[in-house]
């Protein structure tokens, strides 16, 4: 089984599949990482593990439909079962999305369906919540709305900033994406019509 990541920044949650795959762990192989930017440590982390990475800079295509039509040829050169979003900044086009449905996941840095889009940590801490997380789900044409798969929640301490939030969301999103992924490589995960399934059964 194949996988494609898409990353657009520090590629931490990229590391975790990579150990993950180096672990045999994750179902299969990573074939390639796709960043929008250029100066994305996360292409350091890949070349490091030896899968190919590829910049496709978005500035450089004149609009949305365009970068994703760039983006589709891409990924499809590798033939990827799966396709994961790791830290990836842009907004996928309906096309894109509606192409790979059922086999795009993302990581969002909250318990979703609370705080999706950005700045997520800042918000939890402006409202004084006690509780926060990540959320690892499959991706529809709803922004950081589509059907869950897992959570990990994180206690908020009082002396928490948004640094320090995010850090422990981290470790914990390091835990399950990998997970998610690998359910999914193996064949055990599935998005169908009646919702998430997980070994047969609803989630
Ligand atoms: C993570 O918090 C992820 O949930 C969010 O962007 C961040 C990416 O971090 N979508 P990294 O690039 O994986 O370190």
């Amino acid at each position: 089984r194949r996988l494609v990541v898409l990353i657009s920044g520090s590629g931490s949650n990229l590391q975790a599949l990579i150990d993950a795959a180096e672990h045999d762990e994750l179902g299969g192989e990573i074939a390639a990482v796709v960043s929008n930017r250029g100066d994305a440590y996360g292409l350091v982390r890949a070349r490091d593990a030896g899968i190919p990475a590829v910049v496709l800079p978005h500035h450089e295509y004149e609009s949305r439909e365009a970068f994703d039509a760039a983006l589709v040829k891409v990924i499809d050169r590798h033939a990827p079962d799966l396709i994961a979003l790791a830290g990836f900044m842009r907004i996928l086009t309906p096309a894109f999305v509606n192409r790979y449905h059922g086999r795009l996941l993302n990581i969002h840095p909250s318990l979703l369906p609370d705080y999706r889009g950005l700045n997520t940590h800042r918000r939890v801490l402006a409202d004084g919540e006690r509780e926060h997380g990540a959320s690892v789900h499959f991706v529809t044409d709803e922004l950081d709305g589509g059907p869950l798969i897992v959570q990990a929640a994180v206690h908020v301490e009082d002396d928490d900033d948004a640094e320090r939030l995010a850090a422990r969301v981290l470790t914990r999103e390091h835990l399950i994406y990998p997970m998610a992924v690998r359910w999914f490589m193996e064949g055990r995960l599935q998005l169908s019509h009646s919702g998430v399934r997980l070994d047969g059964q609803p989630l």
